[in-house]
């Protein structure tokens, strides 16, 4: 079984290293040295959107918990280090906490720090690609609040995000409902600066997924071949992150070999920026029910709670 996975995201990276556009899908950020950086990022003073979306999260706190209502389970959609679902266990007060994301030992780690803590909450760690779709048969039948902040849903494209918030709408059954965190469209010099960090931590979170890839490939990418790259895509309303090649580089690998000329770009993840009526018309549109939204005093992010009842 272990095998086979290996084999399928092996499969899967070479296929999209081969593409006539190069890309490799953002889940390979996420392994133990990635899942550091990334919390990393959360504090530069450049990344704004961790800091303002714990902002609303606290001025709110009560108007959210209104909002929501009882709740019975929170399932938390990309927990990593689970600090954001740890701030609502005192004004959601839920009987289970359901923590799901990609890297397994980081969140098996930090979902026993959080048990010591919270001994009166049930919990379970549980791995999950959340590229792929959602099946909870043990949570049938329960209320369940599903949490997705930080604006991860922004790595999806708008038509994934759609599909996304379907599939979350059925697992809901008529009860519950989704609290989500996005970010906003803002000023292209904002966004910038939040993806092209002066301390360079973004450039190595980028640049270690190549490392990944190296393990999950057996390949021999070297790190200072390549340089980061970030951009906002107006017309398309997202930052879009490469790997630029900075000189000619021959990748091997055990049943393969591929060629990339100097400059070029092997796509690693978009980050969309929603404006707040496109960002509840999709959830509306995907079957809950109604929306409540609360941002900052500066427009920059968006904290919505979609319910399905
Ligand atoms: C996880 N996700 C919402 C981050 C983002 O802003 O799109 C990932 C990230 N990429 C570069 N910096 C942060």
């Amino acid at each position: 079984m272990h095998l086979r996975m290996n084999l399928s995201l092996a499969q899967e990276v070479e296929a999209g290293l081969k593409s006539t556009l190069p890309f490799i899908s953002p889940k390979f950020f996420y392994d133990d040295i990635g899942s550091r950086l990334f919390e990393v990022i959360t504090l530069l003073e450049e990344y704004y959107p961790t800091r303002v979306e714990k902002s609303i999260m606290q001025a709110h706190a009560k108007d959210i918990a209104s909002a929501v209502g009882s709740c019975e389970v929170l399932v938390d959609l990309g927990a990593g280090n689970c600090a954001k679902a740890a701030a609502l266990f005192e004004s959601l007060q839920p009987k289970q906490y359901c923590a799901l994301d990609i890297s397994k030992d980081f969140l098996e780690g930090a979902v026993a720090d959080l048990q010591k803590r919270f001994p009166q909450i049930e919990m379970q760690a549980r791995a999950c690609d959340l590229s792929q779709p959602l099946h909870l048969p043990d949570l049938e039948g329960k209320k369940k609040t599903f949490f997705y902040p930080g604006s991860s849903i922004g790595n999806f494209d708008p038509r994934q995000a759609r599909a996304f918030f379907d599939n979350i709408a059925v697992l809901c059954g008529g009860a519950g409902g989704l609290l989500i965190g996005v970010d906003l469209v803002k000023d292209s010099a904002i966004l910038d600066r939040a993806y092209n960090d002066a301390l360079g931590v973004t450039a190595a979170f980028n640049l270690n997924a190549l490392l990944h890839i190296n393990r999950v490939l057996v390949s021999n990418f070297v790190v200072s071949d390549w340089e980061h790259h970030a951009i906002f895509n107006e017309t398309e309303s997202r930052i879009e992150m490469y790997l630029r090649a900075l000189r000619d580089v021959e990748l091997v690998w055990p049943t393969g070999v591929l060629q990339f000329k100097a400059g070029t770009l092997i796509h690693t993840e978009n980050s969309y920026k929603y404006t707040k009526a496109s960002f509840t018309q999709m959830l509306l549109d995907a079957g809950f029910k109604k929306t409540t939204t609360w941002t900052d005093d500066k427009g920059y992010f968006l904290v919505c709670y979609a319910s399905a009842a």
